[in-house]
């Protein structure tokens, strides 16, 4: 038996590394591909859900980041810097930690969940607020790596996109072929830049046998890709999604035009009713804009856009423990009762 050694050993041919190339890693990758139940029943299909919480540092940024930091190191980098809405600065400060860097992030002030935020800083992270969105941000962040001895690891580096690509590799590898829908949340739009080139590298190679029509769902309050135009001021509650004007967006028409797919938005209120539905029904606990890949596939659902019997898969990127304020929020505070089986029994409804 021998434990999962991260997407870079277990795809080692399928990524531009060498054998000198010094591997940082935290054992990324791996991830569970878990059938959803409600979510089969609710749509007719047989519906997975690639959840990307389990990763090292919590998210999918994991896979990207063990790359562009490697190629990094491998390029003699001292520093790093990102622009983030929380969740690659939580990463890019992990894996500077294995590969004995700086990170510096740059994060739009007040607008990160506070999970994030311990992260970046436990990690040692340099962090400074901008007072600014995530546009604003990377802006900043690629003014400064142009200008200064710093390595940009946002997702605009290839090495994100090409770590990012390997969730698609273990989905056909579970699934013993790619499935016919796959759904993911955008916001910058490398995720589904990557996804897309995992499954057209694999189809290629006949390692499956087609490849599946990719779904993007953008926030309503951040939907630039819908609407065709950059959003100013983009707003969401799923904060890691906030984006006006992604880096990866011609890229994202691509993944959707090449693949038949579609590029839609999902309301706060829908985005927060998959959120539930996730945790309450599925068992699955992720983050705000982890659930936008599944409001959309219930949407869509809705819509009647989606034939029964086909086999779907949905990323959850973040696990629910980034931001647990919308767990709290709204739901009743827990009562309090004496050290006393009865009275307790009585209170859960035993008695
Ligand atoms: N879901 C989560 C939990 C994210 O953190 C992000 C992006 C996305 C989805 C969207 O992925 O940008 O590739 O389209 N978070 C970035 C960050 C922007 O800074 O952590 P994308």
């Amino acid at each position: 038996s021998h434990q999962w050694r991260g997407i870079i050993e277990e795809y080692r041919d399928r990524l531009p590394v060498s054998d000198t190339t010094p591997v940082v890693t935290l054992r990324e990758g791996g991830t569970p591909l878990v059938p959803a139940q409600v979510l089969s029943e609710r749509t007719g299909c047989e519906v997975h859900l690639k959840v990307e919480g389990a990763n090292p540092t919590g998210s999918f940024k994991d896979r990207g980041m063990t790359m562009a930091i490697t190629k990094a190191k491998e390029e003699g980098a001292k520093a790093v810097i990102c622009a983030s809405t929380g969740n690659t600065s939580a990463s890019a400060a992990a894996y500077a930690v294995r590969a004995g860097m700086v990170c510096a992030v740059l994060v739009p002030q007040g607008k990160i969940a506070l999970g994030k935020m311990g992260q970046a800083l436990v990690y040692g992270s340099k962090i400074l607020q901008v007072d600014g969105n995530f546009d604003d941000c990377l802006n900043l962040a690629r003014a400064l790596s142009e200008n200064y001895p710093v390595a940009l690891v946002n997702s605009v580096n290839p090495f994100r996109i090409e770590g990012q690509k390997t969730a698609s590799f273990e989905i056909v590898d579970a699934l013993g072929d790619a499935p016919d829908i796959h759904v993911l949340p955008v916001g910058n739009a490398g995720n589904i830049t990557a996804y897309w080139k995992g499954y057209k590298e694999y189809a290629a190679d006949s390692v499956s046998t087609s490849t599946p029509r990719m779904w993007g769902f953008q926030a309503s309050g951040s939907a630039p890709i819908v609407r065709g135009e950059i959003v100013k001021d983009p707003s969401t509650i799923a904060t890691a999604i906030r984006i006006g004007n992604p880096a990866s967006w011609q890229y994202a028409l691509a993944a959707r035009d090449e693949s038949g797919g579609l590029i839609d938005e999902v309301t706060d209120r829908e985005i927060l009713r998959a959120y539930k539905l996730l945790a309450s029904q599925e068992g699955v606990f992720v983050e705000p804009a982890s659930a936008a890949s599944v409001a959309g596939l219930l949407k869509a659902a809705e819509q009647g856009k989606v034939d029964p019997g086909q086999r779907i898969v949905c990323t959850v990127t973040g696990n629910g423990l980034k931001d647990p304020d919308w767990a709290v929020a709204g739901a009743p505070q827990p009562v309090t009762v004496p050290v006393d089986a009865a009275a307790a029994a009585e209170r859960l409804g035993l008695a």
